[in-house]
């Protein structure tokens, strides 16, 4: 047998505070606008991906959570695998341009690839693992290849597997964005802030339903784009306005702002949703109390002190600061006393539970 090649990586669940929703190119997937995540703790949220080459293999394979899928059975596999290998074969060309000798150029770019990829959270409690999954893959098949390409390079392969993939290659805060570039050049993800940055701020995951949600993102964003009127004024004027004070609200450490953009986006998306035809519902009355209880906690406060933000399902991600945070959980422990923390996450450094809430 021949020399394996071997590279193992980790890749983090990032939650969006500017949400991405709409294709402009469905094939390359360039978003219509631009998007702004924060991305959670390694430890907790995450896809470790290990990736073997070998001149022994005869086809590509990949195991998910130690299950084998059919590769050639996903346009975007097929597609972020392809991106970088085209990759290594321009390094290898490189590397023999260069006058390294042809032994010492590893052919990787011509071995069939082992890819095995486990979540360490249970894929059945509806928590988005494609983000994570793609960035793992591409993170592995860039250490295994030895790319040189930069992260935010790198994070435009990861995109043509799930848009917001592109955004989990990087910790802290992260902006993906839009681009106007027709072969996606220009649509990567770059860091707005690291995650020392704003040591203070973290996120708490409330499980409100883990059923698998009825309308995928990749459908449900493309009939919005055909049909919502409301959606065209959000990509137009709203976005780009909260994309600048968003990274305003970072940069100085504001939660205030941060809290109160995160909070409005998620309901313009939801509202862009709904104003899909057919509508889209992603939320239910959990979700729907959970709003309600922010506000009425920020109301008794007497300032914003805990944001809410939904992706299309209904579990809610909190943010708020270290101190508050830990009068947040006191109270959906209290208010949601039937469940049990089912999870461990948190955004740095404490891991606050996930709690599973009860279903409608
Ligand atoms: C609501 O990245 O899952 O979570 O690009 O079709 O794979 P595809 O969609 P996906 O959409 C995520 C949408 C969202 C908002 C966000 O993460 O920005």
């Amino acid at each position: 047998m021949g020399k394996v090649h071997e590279a193992t990586v980790s890749a983090p669940v990032n939650i969006a505070v500017i949400k991405y929703w709409g294709k402009r190119d469905s094939a390359l997937i360039l978003p219509t606008n631009s998007s702004l995540s924060v991305t959670l703790s390694q430890d907790h949220l995450s896809t470790r991906t290990t990736i073997r080459a070998s001149p022994d293999f005869p086809a590509d394979r990949l195991w998910l959570n130690g299950v084998e899928e059919d590769i050639s059975a996903s346009k975007r596999l097929v597609n972020s695998i392809t991106t970088a290998r085209k990759l290594r074969e321009a390094l290898e060309e490189k590397q023999r341009k260069d006058g390294i000798p042809a032994e010492s150029v590893v052919p990787l770019s011509k071995w069939s690839i082992h890819v095995c990829s486990e979540n360490n959270f249970p894929t059945a409690a509806g928590l988005a693992s494609s983000a994570s999954g793609y960035a793992a893959l591409v993170s592995a098949l860039g250490a295994l290849y030895d790319l040189p390409q930069s992260t935010s390079e790198l994070s435009r392969v990861a995109r043509v597997g799930s848009g917001s993939a592109c955004r989990s290659m990087f910790g802290g805060f992260v902006a993906w964005q839009a681009g106007v570039a027709d072969d996606g050049n220009d649509s990567l993800a770059v860091q707005v802030a690291n995650r020392q940055h704003w040591p203070e701020l973290q996120a708490l995951i409330l499980v409100a339903s883990d059923r698998k949600k009825a309308i995928s993102s990749t459908a449900g964003m493309q009939t919005t784009v055909e049909t919502s009127s409301l959606f065209a004024e959000r990509v137009r004027t709203v976005v780009p306005q909260r994309m600048e004070a968003m990274k305003t609200a970072i940069a100085n450490r504001d939660f205030e702002n941060f809290a109160e953009i995160t909070m409005r986006d998620s309901n313009q998306f939801h509202a862009v949703c709904l104003d899909t035809y057919p509508p889209i519902s992603y939320m239910n009355d959990t979700s729907r109390a959970i709003v309600g209880l922010i506000h009425a906690f920020n109301a008794a406060r007497g300032r914003i002190a805990a944001a809410y933000t939904y992706d299309a399902g209904p579990n809610a991600v909190i943010y708020a600061l270290k101190d508050d945070m830990r009068d947040l959980v006191e109270l959906f422990t209290f208010c949601f006393p039937r469940e049990e923390s089912m999870l461990a996450d948190a955004f740095y450094p404490d891991p606050f539970g996930v709690f599973a809430l009860p279903e409608e």
